[in-house]
């Protein structure tokens, strides 16, 4: 495959309640990473995963992915964002296509990998998976007034991965000066035009304990 893929997994998912970095809960039994590297794995394009693991859980991380897919960990940091920069450099340099994906994200389809992949390949330097937003959604103000209701049917929910020419997100990351929750808006803030493919229910992202029932009921499926 020529397409790297890079897999943000420090975080501490301090929504999801007690019980240790969220990239490492158990889901059917297995860490949440384990489910998703698996799923990297199996679409044909990628070529080369790279994990940003707890600072203090490196190597035990290549131990728990040896057995699942070839993989490089490093350390990742204080934030997203950071830990996405790390990764991002440990990438070897035949790779032009680089897709970031959330471990929190462990169903996603490997169908969702290749078509986002394809989508770069095809030309777009920046590509998300979106889905329709299926709530009204309001702006409120702090007092709790409603402000404004935005109109949904030009909303989009944004999952990963997503992904890019690899200068375009290397400029991105060496652009930014505040936090971004998502690349794409990284690569937006430099200018760049970002095209978006359908998404998948199946990706959803694992945050509340609500979400981590319903990734358990998909995964019984
Ligand atoms: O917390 P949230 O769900 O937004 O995190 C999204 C992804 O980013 C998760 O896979 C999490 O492990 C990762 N992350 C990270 N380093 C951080 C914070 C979050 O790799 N410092």
């Amino acid at each position: 495959g020529d397409v790297a893929v890079l897999v943000p997994a420090a975080g501490l998912g301090l929504r999801l309640g007690p019980g240790g970095p969220k990239a490492l809960r158990l889901l059917g039994g297995e860490p949440l990473l384990v489910h998703a590297v698996r799923r990297l794995a199996l679409a044909p394009s990628v070529g080369c995963i790279v994990v940003a693991a707890p600072v203090d859980g490196v190597s035990s991380v290549q131990d728990l992915l040896a057995p699942v897919a070839p993989v490089l960990v490093v350390p990742g940091g204080a934030t997203r964002q950071a830990s996405v920069a790390f990764a991002l450099a440990a990438v070897p340099a035949e790779f032009d296509i680089v897709l970031v994906h959330d471990a929190a994200r462990a169903l996603t389809p490997p169908e969702l990998v290749e078509d986002v992949a394809a989508a770069v390949r095809g030309g777009h330097a920046a590509v998300i998976p979106v889905l329709p937003v299926v709530d009204t959604i309001k702006q409120v103000s702090d007092s709790g007034i409603v402000v404004a209701t935005v109109d949904r049917s030009s909303l989009r929910a944004v999952q990963t991965p997503q992904g890019f020419r690899r200068s375009v997100l290397e400029k991105a990351h060496a652009s930014a000066t505040d936090e971004h929750t998502d690349d794409a808006g990284m690569a937006e803030r430099i200018g760049e035009t970002v095209h978006t493919v359908p998404g998948s229910e199946m990706a959803l992202k694992i945050t509340r304990p609500l979400d981590l029932e319903i990734a358990a009921l998909l995964l019984r499926q």
